[in-house]
């Protein structure tokens, strides 16, 4: 926190020296205006988006379904100047989409083709912690990990990305992530549009900068949420273009961005349906012209096109709850143009959408049995940074909690839990806005602000080994800015979680 401080206050001055020096006017003034992005009506959207191809599997005998993702270095040219160096599972960037159904049991076997340590983190799942694929569950280079689990959650788009200890943004910025997509025969994904590529497509939109090279460029922003890209890859294209063939297109937008916060719409300001949050469908389809998703966020819309109409969806600038200096170093002033969406002159008709989408129970907070504090503020929660070897939480087994997140410093941050799915209960004291009243694993945090959320934490106990929840700005997750909590049998003490960072959980 404080280390943060000072770089503000350094900065500022900095800036004001600048200025205030005769010639250094025009440098601070480069510093302030070079920081805001702006690329509305500039993108050519040149090149057909890609979409990432469905992972095979087969069944084994003991009827799980069977995946195999490879992570591995790769080159891709982005047509930014060069070859780029990348990683990606199973190609040279990003990877398949996994699909499974609720009730399914599936294995994954993750080879590490590396020559680093890596991890596979199934980002909003509801397992068992040995298969969470967090940073205990590390795979070294050459090793294969083999995590095994039921899926049982409603449908959802849920994603998956490494989560080594203190290295999680190199390894996601290079490349490395995917879609998991869950089906569910109870709810409402039939009445959707769901044809995979075709009106039903994944959408993972990812900000990049390059250098003159065309490689990756990392490093932080002046606004200290790690590097914020100018130019936005959507399933790895630049500058991308999605031929639409139906009268509704259902997009499942992914925020796979280290740092950047998007205000998603569309350029003309249409009001589109929101039909999904993190983890799952949302009771009934919110009409709506703007979804924000902070990192790890996901939220699926459906776009109603016009025959032969061309429109953009775009990124708009909006007020993050941040100060008046971070507003523009951490990119909430930015206008980014994301993906043109191309409607054939005769559109397919689709189905109207319906009127409720998925059974929605929520939880009732009044069964909770504890109501704890978080704190964020600087590279901290509660004023620690994240430690291996120290459980944070325990939870029991089968209870209802309450977490009261807050903000305190003027940086974006947001709060992102394993395990499990939460609903929001208020913000600062009043009810959340429609779309957050849906199964979140991921929430944004205002400045100054309070966030109630309420989890139940079901199925699975494990003293020894813990569950994160963190800050998805990954270079603030990666300076510590997360902790860990184990979920016990009830009347179990918490135990130690496993010591040395490698672990090659064969199975
Ligand atoms: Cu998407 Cu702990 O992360
Ligand atoms: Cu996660
Ligand atoms: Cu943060």
């Amino acid at each position: 926190m404080k280390r943060r401080r000072w770089t503000v206050v350094l900065v500022t001055l900095a800036l004001v020296l600048l200025a205030c020096c005769g010639g250094g006017a025009a440098l601070g003034g480069w510093a302030w205006s070079r920081a805001k992005v702006d690329t509305a009506g500039e993108i050519d959207f040149a090149h057909k988006l890609a979409i990432p191809p469905l992972a095979e599997s087969r069944v084994d005998d003991q009827g799980r379904r069977v995946f195999d993702l490879r992570a591995q270095e790769g080159r891709r040219d982005f047509g930014e100047g060069g070859v780029t160096r990348t990683w990606g599972f199973n190609g040279d960037y990003l990877g398949p989409t996994l699909r499974a159904k609720r009730g399914e049991k599936v294995l994954v076997n993750v080879v590490n083709g590396l020559d680093e340590e890596t991890s596979v983190h199934w980002h909003g799942m509801h397992l068992p912690a040995v298969m969470d694929g967090g940073p205990h569950q590390s795979i070294r280079p050459g090793a294969t990990w083999s995590p095994t689990w039921t899926v049982n959650q409603p449908a959802a788009s849920l994603w998956y990305h490494p989560h080594p200890h203190g290295k999680t943004a190199k390894h996601v910025y290079r490349g490395l992530a995917g879609m998991f997509i869950v089906d569910d025969e109870n709810g409402g994904n039939k009445a959707l549009p769901n044809r995979y590529g075709v009106d039903d497509i994944p959408v993972i939109v990812q900000d990049r900068k390059f250098d003159d090279g065309g490689q990756f460029a990392e490093g932080d922003s002046l606004g200290g949420v790690g590097v914020l890209g100018d130019t936005v890859l959507v399933n790895g294209t630049v500058a991308p273009y999605l031929d639409v063939y139906t009268e509704r297109v259902r997009l499942r937008l992914v925020n796979g961005s280290n740092a950047r916060t998007y205000a998603f719409g569309v350029v003309d300001d249409r009001e589109f349906a929101m039909v999904g949050t993190d983890g799952g469908l949302l009771p009934a389809p919110i009409a709506t012209d703007r979804v924000r998703l902070s990192p790890g966020d996901r939220a699926e819309i459906v776009v109603a096109m016009r025959p032969g109409e061309r429109v953009t969806l775009r990124s708009f600038p909006e007020d993050q709850g941040t100060d008046f200096f971070n507003r523009r170093f951490t990119g909430g002033g930015d206008t980014l143009d994301v993906l043109e969406l191309r409607a054939a002159d005769d559109l397919e008709p689709s189905a109207d959408l319906p009127a409720t989408l998925a059974p929605f129970e929520p939880i009732d907070p009044a069964g909770a049995v504890e109501t704890r504090q978080f704190r964020l503020a600087g590279r901290n929660i509660n004023g620690q940074k994240m430690d291996m070897s120290r459980i944070d939480a325990v939870i029991t087994k089968d209870t209802t909690e309450i977490w009261e997140l807050t903000k305190l410093d003027g940086t974006p941050h947001n709060f992102h839990v394993h395990d499990v799915q939460f609903q929001v209960l208020s913000v600062d004291g009043q009810p959340p806005s429609p779309e957050f009243q849906g199964w979140q694993d991921t929430v944004f945090l205002e400045q100054g602000s309070t966030v109630r959320i309420v989890a139940r934490f079901a199925d699975y106990a494990d003293p020894d080994m813990p569950y994160m929840f963190h800050c998805h700005l990954l270079t603030h997750e990666d300076a510590g800015m997360m902790g860990q909590f184990v979920v016990v049998e009830p009347g179990q003490e918490a135990g130690r979680p496993p010591t040395g960072s490698s672990h090659n959980h064969g199975q």
